[in-house]
């Protein structure tokens, strides 16, 4: 069964007088418990793409199903709700909050879910055990390497326990071996059922997902 479904996607970016394509009649389905990875250069439209499917931004025209509700005309706050319910982010820049222990991090999107404190902190904790960071609970992210700070927002992105784990460029800025972690712990989640998507300009990285599309300037080329 499909949980993304894209119907003839365009997007157009307008920057004053300047109008800009950046996705052309875009059509992808992904099903449940996919590893999908989107590949293209810098500036083909991964991102715009992302943020669609994430619900962080909408199509100019077309159609997006999320786990077969049409989206399209969802007010801000009903997006909001399904976006916090079925969809975990990852960013190339982690996006931790600075001077923020990895537990508390990891713990804060269950306080917006109305969790008791002990138990936020119980979930947390094993969630960071999970991404092997079980000795770090107490460190601020400028006391964490590269790759344990993604691996701190892989945790945060589990925590209400979303369906789909959408991750822009999740190794950009790690080196290899940091990288290789990381793909590891999605190997790990989609085996668990997880449905991944995962963006990338890395051929390597790209490999380790089950499926993969290319984008070049805003189209699927293949
Ligand atoms: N908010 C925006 N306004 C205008 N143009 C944008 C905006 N965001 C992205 N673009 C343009 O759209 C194209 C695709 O951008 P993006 O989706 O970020 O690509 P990628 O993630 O593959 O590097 C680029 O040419 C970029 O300059
Ligand atoms: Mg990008």
């Amino acid at each position: 069964m499909n949980i993304v479904s894209l119907k003839n996607v365009n997007k157009i970016y307008q920057t004053g007088e300047v109008s800009f394509q950046a996705l052309k009649n875009i059509n992808l389905e992904v099903k449940i418990g996919d590893f999908l990875a989107i590949i293209g250069a810098s500036g083909s439209g991964k991102s715009t793409m992302m943020n669609i499917i994430g619900l962080l931004d909408h199509p100019t025209s077309g159609s997006y199903i999320l786990d077969m509700q049409d989206t399209s005309h969802l007010s801000q706050d009903n997006l909001a709700a399904l976006r916090n319910k079925k969809i975990g982010f990852i960013f190339q820049s982690f996006n931790l909050l600075p001077r923020t222990a990895a537990l508390e991090q990891v713990a804060l999107p269950l306080i917006y879910a109305g969790v008791p404190k002990l138990e936020r902190a119980n979930r947390a904790r094993e969630i960071l055990e999970q991404v092997d960071l079980g000795e770090k609970l107490n460190s601020n992210p400028n006391q964490l390497s590269g790759g344990q700070q993604q691996r701190v927002a892989i945790a945060r992105s589990l925590i209400n326990n979303p369906q789909i784990i959408l991750a822009d460029e999740p190794t950009g800025n790690l080196d290899t071996k940091s990288g290789m972690e990381i793909m590891k712990i999605f190997n790990n989640l989609h085996s668990e059922g997880k449905t991944i998507i995962m963006i990338t300009h890395e051929e390597n990285i790209a490999q380790h997902a089950k499926r993969r599309i290319r984008i070049k300037d805003g189209e699927i080329t293949g």
